[in-house]
């Protein structure tokens, strides 16, 4: 198969592609990243050394470009699109949502626009559970759960989500709509909750926990999502949506608790700090449909996942502090500094 990976220098867009290269000797990756603050090269360079020119190849763009889309599919005759490309990060959205709705929004339509150009045989975008909204302490989302996001960043995922729905439905593009739960491991970048707790952590700095650290998350390893789009992609019927999920619901309190302990680390580094606003309360996700149609099953358990999750931060120092830009550090030390 010929793959087309937007945001393959993510977090989860570089498991993806790194697992895939490995296990299907058939496949090639064309990964088409902006490489924004969050897309780091680096993150793919074993795979570049492995499998470029010949079953890897890295295209710096936009996906908002449709122009650059279809060249791209064009010159490697592309057979199916996975779209991980997105502005991800909840507390940014809500400091400025205009790249949200460029990215996410404007984006996922104009690589929409081209594979339905060019005829491409399936679209599989990955969102989120936080299209569904927030729970209260009971239940679970199901992928009939009406939309109903509250940042700026999950109301932008579900703008793309519903865009996905109406080229299935109006031109009968063969798309396939994943929704995840909160996603740890290796390559995350230090702005979401498990790395930055570990970073700071690491140097001995206050860890700011937002409102009463009860909000609940349910914690999936990127290796199982990684698998679960693998299925969608090979097997999904057109026009579905799917959840996934890690079985692993946890208030936030324990999980910066669990790094401090895998780290040795005392718990009065914790701060609780001014809650964010907007804050969805508990997530949870009902995936029987995708163990039914797909046989997705998450593999980790969490005791597991973090303590392999912590010893990857722990080796991968270099990487950590060399995805840390000064524009990244900027954003952090106002946004941290507000919260204190
Ligand atoms: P990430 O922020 O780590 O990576 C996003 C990647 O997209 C980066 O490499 C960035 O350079 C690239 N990108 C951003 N804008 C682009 C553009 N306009 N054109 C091309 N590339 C662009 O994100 P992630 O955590 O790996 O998330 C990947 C996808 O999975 C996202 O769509 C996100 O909504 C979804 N998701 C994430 C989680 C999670 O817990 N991280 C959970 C569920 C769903
Ligand atoms: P995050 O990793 O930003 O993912 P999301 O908001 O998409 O779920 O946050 C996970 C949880 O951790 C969420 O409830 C917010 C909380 N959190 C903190 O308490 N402190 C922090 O510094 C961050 C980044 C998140």
């Amino acid at each position: 198969m010929r793959l087309l990976v937007t945001g393959g220098c993510g977090f989860i867009g570089s498991n993806f592609i790194r697992d895939m290269l490995s296990r299907h000797d058939d496949l090639t990756i064309v990964n088409l990243d902006a490489l924004t603050y969050a897309g780091n090269r680096q993150s793919l360079a074993d795979v570049e050394a492995a499998y470029a020119p010949e079953r890897y190849v890295f295209a710096r763009g936009d996906i908002a470009n449709s122009e650059l889309a279809l060249h791209l599919f064009e010159r490697h005759a592309i057979e199916a699109v996975v779209n991980f490309a997105a502005e991800t990060h909840v507390d940014r959205s809500i400091t400025d949502a205009a790249p949200f709705i460029r990215t996410n929004v404007a984006g996922t339509q104009a690589l929409l626009d081209a594979a339905r150009a060019f005829g491409i045989g399936r679209f599989v975008h990955v969102s989120t559970d936080e299209v569904y909204g927030s729970l209260g302490p009971e239940g679970k989302f199901t992928e009939d759960t009406p939309l109903a996001p509250n940042s700026p960043y999950s109301a932008s995922k579900a703008g793309a989500d519903l865009l996905v729905r109406a080229a299935n439905e109006t031109y009968g593009l063969d798309t396939v709509i994943t929704r995840c739960s909160n996603n740890y491991g290796p390559y995350q970048f230090p702005e979401k909750l498990i790395p930055l707790m570990f970073s700071r952590a690491m140097a001995d700095e206050a860890l700011p926990v937002y409102g009463d650290g009860a909000n609940v998350r349910d914690w999936i390893h990127v290796a199982d999502h990684c698998r679960g789009v693998e299925l969608a992609l090979l097997k999904g019927r057109p026009g579905a949506v799917y959840n996934f999920g890690g079985d692993a619901e946890k208030p936030n309190i324990e999980v910066v608790r669990a790094i401090l302990a895998a780290l040795g680390k005392p718990e009065s580094l914790i701060r609780f700090v001014t809650d964010r606003p907007g804050h969805d309360r508990r997530y949870a996700m009902d995936f029987t449909k995708a163990s039914r149609e797909l046989g997705f099953t998450p593999q980790y358990d969490f005791t597991r996942g973090i303590a392999e999750t912590v010893a990857w931060y722990r080796q991968n120092g270099a990487w950590l502090e060399s995805v840390q830009s000064g524009a990244y550090r900027q954003f952090m030390d106002k946004w941290y500094g507000g919260r204190a």
